[in-house]
């Protein structure tokens, strides 16, 4: 199969065919999302909250990314991967910045790298950019700055908000970016801005005037069921066929159904 480049996704914005995305977090999952046809995996840090329990992305360290994103790798033959370089690792200092994508791809194998903020951090952008390595941005609702937001609500309703999300979005692009996430803003702003850049927008919760859609895989799978917001359409009530079969093979198990003759030596 043909893998997935930047051109090929920059082809899809200009024919205007949408892009698909979805997280990985695991060689399993990873092995099936990249089977059915996915264009981009994102290795995201939502993995803190997803894969570890966390509250926030805050606390995942560069060594657990790269955990996750090295599995991810191996088991992915035709979608482009991106993998979300945490908190910490990348602002306000363009060498750790650096330092930190290098260890990104040459200890996962992965293809790309996303960070989150726009003027922000220029100078981490540029510099990534100048050791060849393909960057994704990330606009709006960026959850690695939570806690300056205070909550998860839809951002940049304002017009100061939108206007800087737009020149952040055309910053973005000027920089070098092969992407931009535009997560949980509205609609008509998601359309304006991908109208305004000829990279192309991936939104999550930012409808669908974009060129292309990204949700986590566990939501969509409904293996997480706290998590509803709006913008989740959910494909599979994965917990719900899960927990059946867990009761099952305990029911099994105590009435000494299982194993049976033919399952045993
Ligand atoms: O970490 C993540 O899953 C993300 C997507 C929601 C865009 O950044
Ligand atoms: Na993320």
């Amino acid at each position: 199969v043909k893998r997935i480049t930047t051109h090929i996704l920059q082809e899809m914005k200009d024919r205007g065919e949408k892009i698909s995305m979805l997280t990985s977090y695991d060689f399993s999952m990873a092995k099936i999302v990249d089977a059915a046809g996915i264009d981009i995996i994102l290795v995201g840090d939502s993995a803190s909250n997803v894969m570890a329990g966390h509250e926030t992305t805050l606390p995942i360290t560069l060594d657990q990314m790269i955990y996750h994103a090295s599995a991810v790798v191996r088991a992915v033959s035709r979608a482009f991967v991106v993998v979300d370089i945490p908190f910490g690792s990348y602002q306000g200092n363009s060498s750790e910045a650096l330092r930190s994508t290098i260890r990104i791809m040459k200890e996962s194998g992965a293809h790309a790298v996303k960070v989150e903020g726009g003027s922000e951090i220029r100078e981490s952008i540029t510099r990534i950019l100048s050791a060849g390595v393909p960057v994704m941005g990330h606009l709006g609702l960026t959850p690695q700055s939570i806690y300056k937001f205070g909550t998860y609500t839809v951002r940049a309703k304002e017009d100061a908000e939108a206007e800087k999300l737009i020149s952040d979005a055309k910053l973005l692009e000027e920089l070098g970016c092969f992407a931009v996430v535009l997560e949980k803003i509205p609609a008509k702003l998601a359309k304006t801005v991908a109208e305004s850049v000829s990279i192309p927008v991936i939104g999550i919760g930012a409808g669908g005037h974009v060129d292309g859609q990204v949700l986590v895989v566990h939501d969509m799978l409904g293996i997480t069921q706290e998590f509803k917001p709006r913008f989740l359409r959910q494909y599979a009530d994965l917990q719900g066929v899960m927990m059946e079969a867990f009761g099952k093979y305990i029911k099994d198990v105590k009435s000494k159904d299982f194993p049976n003759d033919s399952e045993s030596y």
